[in-house]
Parts: structure tokens; sequence; C-alpha cells
């Protein structure tokens, strides 16, 4: 992966970041008192998200840049619409991109650890697999309150 290649790969992980944050921050309009409190946490779990990739960014000396501007993001990526007055439906949307997050930062994190170099090393051990871990583990929330 060179430079170039990198920087277009951060930039489209700095998109769907902000697209978590997205989809979270509304927390306050869901009925459920703990899908409020879990959602306003995962909200600031998203914002870290953004910051790490914010900061590997501005470290090689590259302005962040979205590569879908604004709006509705998840939609424009995933052609999926949520509705969050449809708490079940939104829980069920938010699962499968926090899954599709998941796999996502697995197949990067292992191209980056591939590499081995210190820089690709440096990005996989201190900043995606942190990312990675906690998509995962918002995923497994997300499933269990399906259940
Ligand atoms: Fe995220």
């Amino acid at each position: 992966m060179d430079t170039t290649e990198l920087i277009t790969e951060l930039n489209k992980i700095l998109t769907l970041e902000h697209g978590h944050l997205g989809m979270y921050k509304n927390f306050m309009n869901y009925s459920d008192r703990d899908v409020r409190r879990t959602f306003r946490h995962f909200m600031e779990m998203e914002m870290e998200h953004v910051n790490r990739i914010q900061t590997i960014l501005r470290n090689l000396g590259i302005k962040p840049s979205l590569i879908v501007e604004g709006g509705d993001i998840i939609g424009k990526m995933f052609g999926v619409s949520i509705n969050i007055a449809d708490e079940l439906e939104a829980i069920k949307a938010f699962k499968f991109i926090e899954e599709k997050s998941h796999q996502g930062y697995l197949k990067f994190t292992e191209k980056l650890e591939k590499e081995n170099t210190p820089l690709s090393n440096f990005i996989a051990e201190e900043i995606t697999s942190s990312n990675q871990l906690e998509s995962y583990l918002q995923y497994l929330w997300l499933k269990d309150r399906l259940i």
C-alpha cells in the first residue's frame, strides 16, 4: 500500500466513522431508556473513532477529507435509509453497519500488518485495532438487543 492508497483508505474510513456518529447522535429521540443511554455512549465512542483516524491523517501531513460530503452518509454509502421512529428497524440497521465496520477494519488491519513497516504497524496497533474492537462490541450489543 503506497501513501496515496493509505490516505484514500483512511479518508474512506473517516467518512464511514462520520456516518456512524450520525447514527447515534439522535440518541435522545429513542423511547427506551437503555437504548438512549447506550447510544449516547456509542456516540462518544464514534467521536473517538473519528478523532483517531483524523490524528493519523494529520500526522501524515494530510488534511482529513470526507469522500461523501455531509448529509446522509450511511444512506449514500450503503443504500440503507434509517427510520429512527422504528426503534427495532434502526437497531437492525445499526447492527448491519457495525458488523460491516468490524469486517472492514479486520481486512484493513490485516493488510497493514502484512506490510509490516513501522508506520503500518503503528497504525494497526495503536489506532485501527481499537476501532475494530469497539465496532465489534457495538455489533454484539446491538445483536443481543434483538434477541
Ligand atoms: Fe465507529
